[in-house]
């Protein structure tokens, strides 16, 4: 019982692969981007729930990180570096802090809100032992930054550091996890459609709300087919994708993308980057060889068939080329994932990314 209870729980925590970001700018550009302020799931944690002692839903234990330096588990759902420091490093800056190990700073480099498990609504993975910061008290914490950053640089300034500042926005693979869950209140409730619907419109809510406190530039990470995770893979005999699953993501980036699109034509200085994770982890399940991966089914780290029956532990088994896999654990992908990921983004202008590429975004 106790395995099975560590299952679920990772299970429910996880997220995979919204997923990332990123793109290329020369130095003076890369310059001009004073801070990131990063909202999101596990795919960018880098350590806030570390800071959740209630929480069962963690990285802080191997294998996690056994190829980070020092190969230190520092919380990050990986077996390295993630997606947050891939985009970080592009951009010429340091990794944006996880808020909660230093609530009391002045953020004026950035800081990371995401925090593994969370989802847009506040009752995706919240009971008894599951515990995240979910979006909406992502943006409250914003709101107590920004006011320290004001007391520091005065009312003026600190509009024009925001405006200059980037906030990508990582969610909704944990919403969607938890709604096909088979025990799920939430499909009790309500359909796929009003449930992608309400998904949507309560973060377009949310992003009004950072328009608000002064975010101009967002970096909208789509959901990759998350019924290709290992875990949903698992539950099928024959290791096939969950189709409904797939089919559900996509109709929420649909939405996502309308919704965007929206707030653009209400809020004049809202701009944005919309990043089609979606496409391009199918192209990396149809095309594996291309991005040097041998392996896009099993998870690197687990027990059982597609190392997918049991999470990621100390005691699980782990794969010995992790630069071949797309996927670390049950749902989150390698630390060669993540940088590929981030190669494309900067790399594939209009491909992938729309209606602008970061560098334009950045540029505005
Ligand atoms: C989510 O939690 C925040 C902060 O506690 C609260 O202000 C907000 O109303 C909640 N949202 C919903 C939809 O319940
Ligand atoms: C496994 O996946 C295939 C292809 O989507 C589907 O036809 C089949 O019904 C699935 N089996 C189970 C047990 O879900
Ligand atoms: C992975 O590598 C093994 C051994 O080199 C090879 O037999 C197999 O075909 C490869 N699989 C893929 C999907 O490339
Ligand atoms: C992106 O561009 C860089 C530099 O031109 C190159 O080294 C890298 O292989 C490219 N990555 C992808 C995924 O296209």
């Amino acid at each position: 019982m106790a395995s099975f209870g560590a299952e679920r729980s990772m299970e429910f925590s996880c997220i995979f692969l919204s997923l990332f970001v990123l793109f290329s700018f020369d130095q003076t550009r890369a310059q001009s981007v004073p801070a990131m302020y990063v909202f999101g799931d596990s795919i960018v944690d880098v350590g806030n729930n570390n800071h959740l002692p209630l929480s069962i839903i963690r990285a802080d234990f191997p294998n996690n990180g056994i190829d980070y330096p020092g190969k230190k588990a520092t919380g990050r759902f990986s077996n390295g570096k993630n997606a947050a420091d891939f985009l970080a490093e592009k951009l010429g800056l340091s990794t944006a802090p996880p808020y909660l190990s230093q609530p009391n700073s002045v953020f004026v480099k950035g800081v990371s809100f995401a925090s593994g498990g969370a989802g847009i609504f506040n009752v995706t993975n919240e009971n008894l032992i599951k515990h995240t910061i979910p979006l909406p008290h992502q943006v409250g914490y914003f709101s107590t930054v920004r006011q320290g950053l004001e007391k520091e640089l005065g009312s003026t300034a600190v509009q024009g550091h925001l405006a200059k500042s980037l906030f990508p926005i990582v969610i909704g693979s944990n919403d969607i996890i938890n709604y096909f869950n088979s025990d799920s209140d939430a499909s009790k409730k309500s359909s796929p459609q009003q449930y992608v619907a309400l998904m949507v419109s309560t973060l377009k809510e949310l992003l009004k709300g950072l328009y608000g406190l002064g975010g101009r530039k967002f970096l909208a990470i789509g959901l990759a087919p998350i019924g290709c995770a290992p875990k949903q893979r698992f539950r099928n005999i024959t290791g096939e994708c969950n189709k409904e699953v797939n089919y559900w993501s996509n109709k929420y980036n649909e939405g996502l993308k309308q919704m965007l699109n929206e707030v653009k034509a209400e809020l004049k200085e809202f701009h944005y980057s919309y990043l089609d994770t979606y496409s391009v982890f199918v192209d990396f399940i149809e095309s594996p060889s291309t991005y040097g991966f041998n392996e896009t089914k099993a998870a690197c780290c687990g027990l059982g068939r597609l190392r997918a029956k049991l999470p990621c532990t100390p005691v699980s088994q782990f794969c010995s080329k992790r630069s071949d896999h797309l996927f670390w654990d049950i749902y989150h992908p390698t630390e060669a994932a993540a940088r590929i990921f981030i190669d494309i983004f900067v790399n594939g202008s209009g491909n992938y990314v729309s209606p602008m590429t970061l560098q334009q975004l950045i540029a505005i």
